[in-house]
């Protein structure tokens, strides 16, 4: 009854043709190619719509109700090709599980379900998407471990699957992902190491791994490797080990460094000094020790707006006696809105220079220090 693959490929080579005539190089009104999607693509979101167990605000009810599965909702085709390229369902109140019939979407270049109520796992057929640049299936119920197909997505630039209830390791197999920027895991429950593959994704500008349940040490290569780094979020797991920023790993465009809530020892390391684009520097409820930062460390950080450093172990110089240098190294950072080194036992002392901070500082936190000794 409908029309084979093959003429179709024969009706829309002799449109192009045509139109290639009639108006020369310039490209055709999109209207004008207009056919009917392709069978493949409607067959897969006819199966992904039956996974579909609950659909309350109806967005699937008019799918299957057009023969041309480019006008069902959510759904987008390439123009011309009438392939679907995006299917974009979010916060729907969809539940159900996810078919693996979408890695038949071979054309998808988007797919979003974000904030749906998805659960089961993630289709490892989802890994032959070999056009897909965007996958979000953040904050559904999605669980069990991320299969290493998805490491297969060799043009994916952003992976997001935060917000779900994903175990085991952080795939190695995400290490391929060599065109990848935003990759958030956050707010699962991976468990063990980093893996050091990542550090193969040179090109990742955000990387969060926040709220999970990993441990170990942070790999010293992700700080060294991945210089196009600007966000780094890495808290509430159960790191341990040193910020290994060494003098030559440069992030020169790190503008979010969030280590909170870990076991991380040792100071802040002084090469740090160089991601002059910091605007926050989270670094509270950890075994972070040292003197507090003083002379070259926030000099050039004219755009810090958030510094947290409470609940760890700073010293001040001195002995501990003497806060000032502490102070006195944030003159510069007129952005600054909030200063956190409460429970650090540092001296009660306030240095007058605290006078000098940016004039939109609106919190500073200095509390649970060791009240000022009796001169
Ligand atoms: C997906 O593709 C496979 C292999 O080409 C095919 O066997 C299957 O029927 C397709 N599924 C759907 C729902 O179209
Ligand atoms: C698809 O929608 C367009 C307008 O939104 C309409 O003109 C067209 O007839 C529809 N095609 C089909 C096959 O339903
Ligand atoms: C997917 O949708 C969510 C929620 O609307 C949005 O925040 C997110 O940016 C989208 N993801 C992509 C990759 O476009
Ligand atoms: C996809 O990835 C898996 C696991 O990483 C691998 O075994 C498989 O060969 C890959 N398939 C293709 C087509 O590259
Ligand atoms: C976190 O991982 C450790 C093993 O590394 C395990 O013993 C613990 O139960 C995990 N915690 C949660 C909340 O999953
Ligand atoms: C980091 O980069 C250096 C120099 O380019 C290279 O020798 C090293 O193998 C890389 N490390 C990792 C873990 O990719
Ligand atoms: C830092 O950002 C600038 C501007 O966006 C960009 O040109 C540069 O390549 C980035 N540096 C690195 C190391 O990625
Ligand atoms: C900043 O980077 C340079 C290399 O460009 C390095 O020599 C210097 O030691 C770094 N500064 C600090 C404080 O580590
Ligand atoms: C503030 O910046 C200037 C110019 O870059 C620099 O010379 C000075 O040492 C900085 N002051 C502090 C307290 O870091
Ligand atoms: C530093 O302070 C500790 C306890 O407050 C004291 O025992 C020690 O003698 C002091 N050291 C110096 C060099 O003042």
């Amino acid at each position: 009854m409908a029309a084979t693959p093959t003429t179709k490929v024969l009706v829309s080579t002799f449109l192009s043709f045509f139109f290639f005539l009639f108006h020369g190089a310039s490209p055709a009104p999109v209207a004008s190619v207009r056919g009917l999607s392709e069978e493949g693509d409607s067959s897969a979101l006819l199966a992904f719509k039956s996974a579909v167990s609950d659909d309350p605000k109806g967005v699937l009810a008019g799918w299957g109700g057009s023969p041309d599965a480019c006008n069902w909702t959510g759904v987008a085709c390439d123009p011309v090709t009438r392939r679907v390229v995006q299917l974009v369902l979010r916060e729907q109140k969809l539940s159900g599980e996810l078919s693996s019939a979408l890695g038949n979407l071979s054309h998808l270049r988007v797919l979003n379900l974000s904030g749906n109520l998805f659960a089961g796992s993630v289709p490892p057929e989802l890994g032959s998407l070999s056009r897909l640049k965007f996958l979000d299936v953040s904050s559904n119920t999605l669980a069990g471990t991320v299969p290493p197909e998805l490491g297969n997505l060799s043009r994916l630039s952003s992976l997001d699957l935060s917000g779900n209830a994903f175990a085991g390791p952080v795939p190695r197999a995400l290490g391929k992902l060599s065109r990848l920027k935003q990759l958030s895991l956050a707010d699962n429950q991976f468990q063990g190491s980093i893996p050091l593959e990542l550090t193969r994704v040179r090109s990742l500008e955000y990387l969060n791994l926040g709220a999970n349940n990993l441990s170990g040490p942070i790999p010293a290569a992700i700080f060294c490797n991945l210089s196009a780094l600007q966000y780094i979020d890495m808290s509430s797991n159960n790191l341990d080990g040193e910020i290994p920023i060494r003098p030559d790993c440069l992030l020169p465009n790190l503008t979010f460094l969030v280590l909170w809530s870990n076991n991380l020892v040792g100071g802040i390391p002084p090469a740090l000094a160089n991601s002059t684009k910091l605007r926050w520097l989270l670094l509270e409820s950890n075994f972070l020790g040292g003197e507090l930062p003083s002379d070259g460390m926030f000099g050039g950080m004219r755009n810090l707006e958030l510094l947290y450093l409470s609940f760890n172990y700073f010293r001040s110089p001195r002995n501990n006696t003497d806060l000032q240098p502490f102070f006195a190294s944030l003159t510069n950072c007129t952005g600054l809105r909030e200063l956190g080194v409460a429970g650090n036992d540092l001296p009660g002392t306030i240095p007058p220079v605290v006078g000098r901070l940016s004039p939109g500082l609106r919190q500073l936190h200095l509390e649970f220090n060791s009240p000022q000794p009796l001169p």
